[in-house]
């Protein structure tokens, strides 16, 4: 069956719910830093109060002050600073990924990388994350003449004090060349390639095993990578309490022992010819419907696109027979019995029908589904929403990139919020978190599920972890293919 989300809304707008409460106090909290000016103080009790709350006020805007001048005294000039703008053209996963993986060599390299988001069409990161903190002093200047700066990757580049990384085919290259270089073991990426072989001569091979997400070879990189993610994606005040609220609204916020399992799944069927290529060349079979043509109408599906589903829909099955064995679930669920709450399932997906789809294939009725958990909008933004995303239904249609371009920012900065907290959520609360290794956000949810819930529990590599990858085995680099020497 099919949960609607609009229980969900309601009692999110309507007054007095947790949730309402909730945002009110986060709305307020945005504003502390005006100090409350009292309007006659009326009893000598409430001017003390006000005296002693000033005075600490002072006091705590001393201490402020003093660290931060410390800290600029403390911490010498940068050495090698790399900027990188972030551009708007393409998706979050992918704008996201090409500044964590310099983020990611930066110990290695000596670099200091600064990310402009600025004008960033998701929003300035500052509106989510808890600025990076730099163990060095920028200059004033920073950012005063970008085009001044010389490009990475370009001749003479190793010398320069300031380096700008652009989406240059060049550049991103050369970074892929680095982290190859320096960060993935050759033998391990051999073996991979052997596997992936074998894979593609079978019909029957649709699926990455488990325990194949994230590749040996890639291992010394995927780490680099997931400690970066560890130091920068770091929620916000307001950001964390909204992860929290649909942390809240799947379950996942009551105890192991009381609640169903929640599994996550992202469904992303490709729409890049470059995608279904690099999916037959992993050896999977799967078909990818949406590189075809988009059916008009369920009946009509193709063929692709069914079996496709099937196979996600069977991904969704193992996921959650996972959870209910204690060999590889510390803490297994107790096997579904009548009585107990079904399953969750919460589906994340740009593509529309998926949910309905899945549902339909539920014949047994094993599963609750829902689509979009994350839904915050005011009542003025989901009028933004349907109007300029010409959608009717939210089971059915989700935003995708191009959507962005004409939607306000305040749309934008909801948006976002949700993304990220879909993706927190999913990747490092959920029991499970099927993903598509093909797609940039699928590839980030594996590295903000770190070490174990990639990798799995230690010693028990070959069973996978948490969060698994359906097709493509995990990448640390901008192309497929730049991992193989
Ligand atoms: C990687 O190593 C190869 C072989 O030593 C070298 O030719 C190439 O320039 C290196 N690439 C980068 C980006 O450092
Ligand atoms: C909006 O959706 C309706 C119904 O799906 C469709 O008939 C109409 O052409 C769409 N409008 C635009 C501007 O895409
Ligand atoms: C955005 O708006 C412009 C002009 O109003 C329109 O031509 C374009 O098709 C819209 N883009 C999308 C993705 O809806």
């Amino acid at each position: 069956m099919t949960v609607d989300l609009e229980p969900c809304r309601a009692s999110f707008d309507s007054g007095g719910s947790e949730e309402s409460l909730l945002r009110r106090s986060i709305d307020e909290l945005d504003f502390v830093d005006s100090v409350p000016r009292p309007k006659g103080a009326r009893s000598q009790a409430r001017v003390t109060v006000v005296a002693v709350f000033a005075c600490a006020l002072v006091v705590g805007a001393i201490v402020l002050v003093r660290t931060r001048w410390q800290s600029a005294r403390k911490f010498g000039p940068c050495g090698q600073i790399l900027v990188r703008r972030f551009e708007s053209y393409t998706g979050l996963g992918s704008e996201y990924g090409v500044f964590l993986r310099a983020a990611a060599l930066s110990a290695e390299m000596g670099w200091t990388v600064v990310p402009v988001t600025t004008d960033w069409i998701y929003g300035d990161l500052d509106n989510f994350f808890v600025p990076p903190s730099y163990r060095c002093t920028l200059p004033p200047d920073l950012l005063d003449d970008l085009s001044t700066y010389k490009e990475f990757g370009t001749e003479g580049w190793e010398q320069a004090d300031r380096l700008r990384l652009t989406r240059n085919f060049h550049q991103l290259l050369h970074l892929d060349g680095l982290i190859r270089n320096r960060s993935i073991d050759p033998e391990g990426i051999r073996r991979l390639d052997m596997k992936q072989r074998l894979w593609s001569l079978d019909e029957e091979h649709l699926t990455l095993p488990y325990g194949e997400s994230v590749p040996r070879g890639v291992d010394k990189a995927f780490l680099e990578q997931v400690d970066a993610l560890k130091r920068l994606w770091v929620p916000n005040f307001g950001m964390q309490a909204q992860i929290d609220r649909l942390a809240a609204r799947v379950g996942l916020n009551e105890a192991r022992s009381t609640r169903r399992p929640v599994v996550a799944v992202q469904v992303r069927l490709g729409d890049k010819k470059t995608e279904l290529d690099d999916l037959h060349r992993v050896g999977s079979h799967m078909q990818l419907y949406a590189s075809t043509h988009m059916p008009q109408a369920f009946a009509t599906l193709t063929d692709a696109r069914s079996d496709d589903m099937n196979v996600y829909f069977q991904a969704i099955q193992v996921a959650i027979g996972r959870l209910y064995e204690p060999e590889l679930t510390p803490g297994a669920f107790p096997r579904p019995s009548t009585g107990n709450q079904k399953p969750l399932v919460v589906v994340m997906t740009a593509e529309p029908g998926v949910t309905e789809q899945l549902s339909a294939l539920d014949k047994r009725n094993e599963f609750d589904f829902i689509l979009t958990p994350s839904s915050e909008l005011t009542p003025e933004q989901q009028e933004e929403y349907d109007r300029v995303f010409n959608s009717t239904r939210a089971m059915y249609r989700r935003w995708d990139q191009k959507d962005l371009d004409n939607a306000s920012l305040n749309l934008r900065l909801a948006l976002t919020r949700q993304l990220i907290a879909e993706l927190t959520v999913y990747s490092r609360m959920a029991d499970a978190f099927v993903v598509s290794g093909n797609s940039n956000l699928g590839r980030l949810a594996l590295t903000l599920a770190g070490e174990e819930g990639a990798l799995g529990l230690p010693g028990q590599r070959i069973f996978g972890g948490r969060v698994r990858s359906i097709d493509v085995p995990f990448y640390p680099t901008t192309w497929r293919t730049s991992i193989f020497a």
